[in-house]
């Protein structure tokens, strides 16, 4: 039996009614129709994807659209657009960081969480942030870089300037 759930999506409030056994993953692309959580293994393993549960990573093909019940969600889309990228994005186009890009929603994801906790990372903890995420393309090294420069242009951004991600600030 469908379960109506309410889920703050990129700052947008969604109410509907899905399958219990409907995946976070499946609801985001399928109902909602955001489509740049891509699904990769659907076990876990690969990381493509990933999103932001008020604030912290989780792999969306691991858990149920009815968990995520009340809870507020930031999908790749959510960080920034094509004409107003984050300073994440910028810098994986800089970095040349992704090459088919299947693996970039997860990468973006699981970086700005990790930034969010740790905003001057060294690259070892860089590489442990994203050990849980496969890219087949790039071997990781612009990654990296692109992480790093991300991280020292967020830290000479004025206090002021308002963070770019929806969920910043409500982790505990
Ligand atoms: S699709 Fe979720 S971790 Fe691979
Ligand atoms: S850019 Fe192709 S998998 Fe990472």
């Amino acid at each position: 039996m469908p379960v109506d759930i309410s889920v703050m999506v990129n700052g947008k409030i969604y109410a509907g009614s899905v399958e219990p056994r409907q995946s976070l993953a499946g609801f985001l692309r399928d109902d909602l129709d955001l489509t740049g959580t891509h699904i990769g293994c659907e076990h876990g393993v690969c990381g493509s994807c990933t999103v932001l549960l008020g604030g912290a990573s989780v792999r969306s093909c691991l858990m149920f659209a009815v968990q995520a019940n009340g809870a507020e969600v930031t999908t790749v889309e959510g960080l920034g657009e094509p004409g107003a990228m984050s300073p994440l994005q910028e810098a994986f186009r800089r970095h040349h960081a992704l090459q088919c890009g299947f693996c970039t929603p997860g990468m973006l994801t699981t970086a700005q969480a990790f930034l969010d906790e740790n905003p001057a990372p060294e690259a070892d903890e860089v590489r442990e942030a994203i050990s849980g995420n496969i890219c087949r393309c790039t071997g990781y090294v612009p990654i990296v870089a692109a992480i790093l420069d991300a991280a020292a242009v967020l830290r000479s951004e004025p206090a002021s300037t308002p963070h770019h991600h929806p969920n910043a600030g409500n982790q505990p």
